[in-house]
């Protein structure tokens, strides 16, 4: 029945929907009541979560497969969903990729693709919806950062780099959206069992050998509750907050040599 559930009659953009957590985050907004739209690269995996999902919650899920590394990505999905005469009240901008290594020797189109996929196209997605949201005062923004946001991180620097501007780009549209009834978070997750590390190819750093990582489903759960809640920023994890409130705090040149320590291969 319409109105049962918080989300009924409104729809929920998940970018990185094809794996990961964005397959969880996609379910907290489906158990909800939200339709989906979904995106990632992978056509038929995109497919088997949609059908999964929209079956299991009662929801409508779209799939869309698109590719968000390249610039123009955000603009062309958000085109896509408008000739399908779709609307997007939450937007959740979770795909994202990260490259361990130095910075000298890196393959350029990797470093900037990062750039255009992690930040680029978040900003573009956020910057067609944003209105709609602020005009039905409803709905919001929640972007997918990493503790990584919080230090820079040398032997991943841009990745790093790539998730503070997330952070500081969220916290400032939080601010920008205050009152208005629209939600913004900044999900922040430490390390978090997923396809991410493979990708990324931080498996043999130190940082790797700490610690066993958070469940995806865990890491969802956190971020759809703090972005319902309106809170600004969302560590999850009790010892990733403890690590993130002591930053702040500690001398900056300290601070580079525990990030290039624990990223340095164990
Ligand atoms: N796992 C961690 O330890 C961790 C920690 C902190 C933050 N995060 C962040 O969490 C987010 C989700 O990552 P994850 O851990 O779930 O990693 P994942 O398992 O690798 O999933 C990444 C998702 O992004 C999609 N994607 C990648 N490149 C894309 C592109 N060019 N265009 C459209 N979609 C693309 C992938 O699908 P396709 O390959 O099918 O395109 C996939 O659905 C990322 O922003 C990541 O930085 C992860």
């Amino acid at each position: 029945m319409a109105g049962e559930r918080a989300g009924e009659g409104q729809t929920a953009l998940v970018t990185g929907a094809s794996m990961g957590i964005g397959v969880d985050l996609a379910e907290c907004f489906a158990k909800d009541g939200y339709d989906l739209i979904l995106c990632a690269r992978s056509e038929a995996q995109l497919k088997e979560v949609a059908d999964r999902l929209a079956a299991k919650h009662r929801v409508e899920a779209t799939p869309i497969a698109a590719d968000l590394g390249v610039p123009g990505g955000g603009e062309r999905l958000a085109a896509e969903i408008a000739a399908r005469r779709l609307e997007v009240d939450a937007l959740v901008n979770n795909a994202g990729y990260g490259m361990a290594g130095a910075f000298d020797g890196s393959d350029r189109a990797v470093q900037l693709g990062m750039i255009d996929l992690n930040d680029r196209a978040l900003v573009e997605l956020t910057h067609f919806y944003w209105p709609r949201m602020l005009a039905n005062r409803r709905g919001g923004v929640l972007n997918v950062a990493s503790t990584a946001a919080f230090q820079p991180g040398p032997l991943m620097a841009v990745y790093y780099a790539s998730k503070a501007f997330v952070l500081s780009f969220s916290e400032a549209l939080w601010k920008e959206a205050e009152g208005s009834g629209v939600c913004v978070s900044c999900l922040c997750p430490g390390p978090t069992a997923s396809h991410f590390r493979e990708r990324a190819g931080t498996g043999k750093t130190r940082l790797a050998r700490t610690g066993t990582p958070m469940s995806s489903a865990a890491v969802a759960e956190m971020g759809y509750r703090g972005w319902r809640e309106n809170r600004r920023v969302v560590v999850t994890g009790a010892r990733n907050a403890a690590l993130a409130g002591l930053i702040p705090f500690l001398p900056r040149r300290t601070l580079l040599r525990i990030v290039h320590h624990l990223q340095s291969p164990a």
